[in-house]
C-alpha cells in the first residue's frame, strides 16, 4: 500500500503529531484536521493542514467533499479525566457529537473504514491485571464513557453499514520521538512524565505523588507506559489490515510492564541526574490503582511489538525533548 491520503483528526496533538511523523515515514501523504483548542502547528512534520472543529457539521461534511481520502484516524477528542467530570457536556459535544459528525460525513462518501483512538479508561477500575479487550468495561467518569459510547456506536454501524474500524485503546501513551523535535505539551499539564521532567528542569519547584497507600508494591498507583512512537506505529498497522479487508476490532495497546509513580520518578532522577523534588499528597479522585495491558491481541492479529518499551527510554526520549524545548512549543 503507498501513497495513500490519510485523513487525520486531531494530528497537531500530542499522539496525532506522532501519527502523522510515522505516516509521513511511510510514505503516505497526511491530512490533518484540528481545530487547534490544544494542538500544535509546530508539532506537524508535513502534511497539509485543515484548520476547523468536527462539531460544525456543514464543515466536516464539505471536508469530505473537496478532499479524496482513503483512510482516516480519529484521535480529535478532549481526554482529561478530571475535567471531564466537571464538564460532561464538552465532552458528549466533542468526543461523541463531533465523532457523530465524522462518521456521517464518511458514510455519505462511501469511506468506510476507521481506525479510532480509544483509552483504557473504559476498563474503569480493572477487575483482572493483565487487561485483555474482553475484560469489564465500566468507565468511571464522562470521558472514558463518551469512548465506550462511540465504540459501541461504530459496532452498530458495522452491523448495519458494514463499516469497519479498529479501535485502540491505549494506555498511558508517554515518551517523544528519539529525534527531539516533536513532545508531550499539553497546557494545563497533568500526565506524570512531563510534570516529573518540568520539576528536573526547575519549571516547577516539587511534584505532588497523589495517594502513597494504594494496595501495591510500593503505595503508589501503577501504570502501564507505552511509547508514542509505538502507539503511532499501531495505527498505521491498523490502517494497512483495514485496506487489506480486516475485521472490525477492539485492540489493548500497552507494553504490558506496570511501573509505579515513585518507580516513574526515580527513573527520571537516573536519566536526568536531577534530584526531583516529590512529596505525598491525597489520592486523586478516580485513579484505579493497577492498569496493565495485554496487548497480545494486537501482536497476534497484527505483528506489532513495542520497540521502546523500557522505562528508561521512555523518559529519555521525553527528556530530550524537554530539554531541547523547555518552554514547549513556541504556539
Ligand atoms: N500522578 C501523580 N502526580 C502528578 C500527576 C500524576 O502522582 O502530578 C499519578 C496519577 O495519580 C496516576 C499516575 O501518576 O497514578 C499517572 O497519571 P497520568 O495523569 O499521567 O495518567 P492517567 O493514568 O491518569 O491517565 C492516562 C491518560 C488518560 C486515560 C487514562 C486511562 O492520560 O487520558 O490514562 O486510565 F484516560
Amino acid at each position: 500500500m503507498i501513497y495513500v491520503n490519510i485523513l487525520v483528526t486531531g494530528g497537531a496533538g500530542y499522539i496525532g503529531s506522532h501519527v502523522v511523523k510515522e505516516i509521513l515515514k511511510k510514505g503516505h501523504k497526511p491530512f490533518i484536521l484540528d481545530n487547534f483548542s490544544k494542538g500544535h502547528k509546530e508539532a506537524i512534520a508535513g502534511g497539509e493542514i485543515i484548520v476547523g472543529d468536527l462539531k460544525n457539521k456543514e464543515f466536516i461534511d464539505r471536508i469530505f467533499q473537496d478532499y479524496k481520502f482513503d483512510s482516516v484516524i480519529h484521535l480529535a477528542a478532549d481526554s482529561l479525566v478530571g475535567e471531564s467530570v466537571e464538564r460532561p457536556d464538552k465532552y458528549y459535544q466533542n468526543n461523541l457529537i463531533g465523532s457523530i459528525n465524522l462518521l456521517e460525513a464518511m458514510k455519505k462518501s462511501n469511506i468506510n473504514k476507521l481506525v479510532f483512538s480509544s483509552t483504557a479508561a473504559v476498563y474503569g477500575d480493572a477487575q483482572e491485571i493483565p487487561i485483555i479487550e474482553n475484560s469489564l468495561t465500566e468507565p468511571k467518569n464522562p470521558y472514558g464513557r463518551s469512548k465506550l459510547f462511540f465504540e459501541e456506536i461504530l459496532a452498530d454501524y458495522d452491523q448495519s453499514f458494514n463499516f469497519k474500524y479498529i479501535s485502540l485503546r491505549y494506555f498511558n501513551a508517554s515518551g517523544a520521538d528519539p529525534d527531539g523535535n516533536i513532545g508531550e505539551d499539553h497546557d494545563p499539564e497533568t500526565h506524570l512524565i512531563p510534570i516529573v521532567l518540568k520539576t528536573a528542569l526547575g519549571k516547577r519547584e516539587k511534584l505532588e505523588i497523589y495517594g502513597t497507600d494504594y494496595d501495591t508494591r510500593d503505595g503508589t498507583c501503577i501504570r502501564d507506559y507505552i511509547h508514542v512512537n509505538d502507539l503511532a506505529r499501531a495505527h498505521l498497522l491498523a490502517v494497512e489490515a483495514l485496506a487489506e479487508g480486516s475485521d472490525s476490532n477492539i485492540y489493548n495497546l500497552g507494553s504490558g510492564t506496570g511501573y509505579s509513580v515513585k518507580e516513574v520518578i526515580e527513573t527520571a532522577r537516573k536519566v536526568t541526574d536531577k534530584n526531583i523534588s516529590a512529596e505525598p499528597s491525597e489520592r486523586r479522585p478516580g485513579d484505579p490503582p493497577v492498569l496493565i495491558a495485554s496487548s497480545a491481541k494486537i501482536k497476534e492479529d497484527l505483528d506489532w511489538q513495542p520497540k521502546y518499551d523500557d522505562l528508561n527510554t521512555i523518559i529519555s526520549t521525553a527528556w530530550k525533548w524537554h530539554n531541547n524545548n523547555p518552554d514547549g512549543f513556541n504556539d
